[in-house]
């Protein structure tokens, strides 16, 4: 049993199954078994239900959990608009001034926070997105880097958050419990479901999707079969554990592309049993089961995605997702007569890719670093790239040791916010890769 009380620094326990219909309580009996809102509650425990998902959307995508808490949510004290001053300067929801340019572009780390002031919330940097939450359609790409813990809780109603740490561990403290992910560790962050961040290790760096409508989910694996990809039981959600704290505690709503912020009388992590499905959870992506080509050429990338999340949020098989997040993981390529690179192409998304992982100190991708190919725009391998592939053996060769790449696709064709086309990060050089290629010889 949990400690009623207990100061959240012991490492969190999980319980297993994405998408499963889970149940805990930190309280023996806490949990109603037989109706979920009976007229008094386990132990005067109030019951509130968060909806993932519309009432009527087919019971395999319906997704919701049933809180039950020492205090409701709702308090007497109203939320007030943060002015420019006191929001999150970087955290945006706006994508009107956003621009998509035909050509890729490669960005150097994010220098680490410093000076101890910047929480996970001040931290984000928002870099590229498209749509509108208020419409709940779209998605946006994040950065963020923090050194300070949060002293305050967030919620974020605009979209599900993805987080992937880079560098540092995050310490994740939701009404649901607690998640801890670190590099190469992914966490996922339905949207209104409150949460708060501190870094056990210290200064933080990683990368983040939010999704403005729909949830991550895991793509049906078709002609693949029963296994392989990531799976269910390979996700961790949290156990319930709760503090009764009745202090004033700083809560911070995104709401529409504005934040919000009031002070609640008491802790909001006061949920001391839930059963359901909406909830957060972890994934290791090392525990991800890469597919590949065994005879000759290219599977397409779809073969590594990890989650995914179609346009209109539930409906399956159009292809047109939202976000597709991706793992390059090392893994043995075998084929024959095969130019292994990958091939040059446009497709018809956007792409983002992150380094989380590299045993290389040197070199144009040190981990952090990370790149952004706009809609169907040409992209391919450097001259110097394209030559080793032609002349490689065709004996088996792992693709690489020990990095863990992150990829962000998607059907919308975000906009990068105008701050970092001409940002420092931005590394000039990178187009100079694209040239000095030996051209075809239509004599030999
Ligand atoms: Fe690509």
């Amino acid at each position: 049993m949990t400690d009623p009380n207990q100061t959240p620094s012991s490492t969190p326990e999980y319980q297993i199954g994405y998408g499963s219909a889970l149940r805990s309580e930190a309280r023996p009996g806490a949990l109603p078994t037989d109706q979920n809102a009976p007229k008094r509650a386990p132990y005067g425990l109030f019951a509130e239900q968060i909806n993932g998902t519309g009432f009527t959307v087919e019971r395999a995508h319906n997704l919701r959990v049933w809180l039950y808490r020492l205090r409701p949510a709702i308090h007497d004290r109203p939320f007030a608009r943060m002015t420019a001053g006191e929001a999150p300067p970087h955290f945006s929801g706006d994508f009107s001034e956003a621009v998509s340019t035909p050509e890729v572009q490669r960005y150097q780390p994010l220098a680490l926070a410093s000076g101890g002031s910047t929480d996970w919330l001040d931290g984000v940097q928002t870099f590229a997105g498209a749509g509108d939450p208020r419409i709940r359609r779209g998605m946006a790409i994040h950065l963020f880097t923090a050194d300070a813990d949060m002293q305050r809780v967030f919620a974020n109603i605009d979209g599900d958050l993805l987080l992937a740490p880079e560098h540092g561990r995050l310490h994740i403290r939701t009404e649901l419990g607690r998640l801890e992910v670190g590099p190469g560790e992914v966490a996922i962050l339905p949207r209104g479901i409150r949460f708060q961040i501190t870094l056990p290790e210290g200064p933080v760096r990683g990368f983040a999707s939010e999704l403005f409508d729909g949830h991550y989910l895991l793509p049906e694996r078709g002609l693949i079969g029963a296994n392989g990809l990531a799976d269910e039981r390979h996700f961790e959600a949290p156990v319930a554990e709760y503090e009764d704290v009745a202090e004033d505690t700083v809560i911070v709503v995104k709401q529409g592309g504005v934040f919000w912020q009031t002070t609640a009388p008491n802790s909001p992590f006061d949920v001391v049993a839930w059963h359901g499905s909406y909830a957060p959870f972890k994934y290791d992506l090392r525990k991800f089961m890469s597919y590949g080509s065994v005879s000759w050429d290219h599977p397409d990338p779809s073969v590594l995605t990890v989650l995914t999340c179609p346009m209109d949020g539930n409906t399956r098989g159009s292809g047109r997702n939202a976000v597709d997040v991706g793992v390059f993981m090392p893994r043995w390529d075998p084929t024959e007569h095969t130019f292994r690179p990958p091939y040059f192409h446009r497709n018809s998304a956007i792409e983002f890719n992150a380094v989380i992982q590299t045993p290389r100190t040197k070199g144009a991708y040190p981990s952090g670093a990370f790149s952004f190919t706009p809609y169907l725009t040409p992209h391919g391998v450097s001259h110097v790239g394209h030559a080793a592939g032609v002349e490689a053996p065709d004996e088996p060769r792992k693709t690489s040791t020990g990095d863990i790449w992150l990829q962000f696709e998607s059907t919308y064709s975000l906009g990068v916010l105008p701050r970092w086309l001409g940002s420092e990060r931005r590394d000039g050089e990178f187009l100079q890769n694209f040239t000095g290629y030996a051209e075809g010889e239509l004599t030999s």
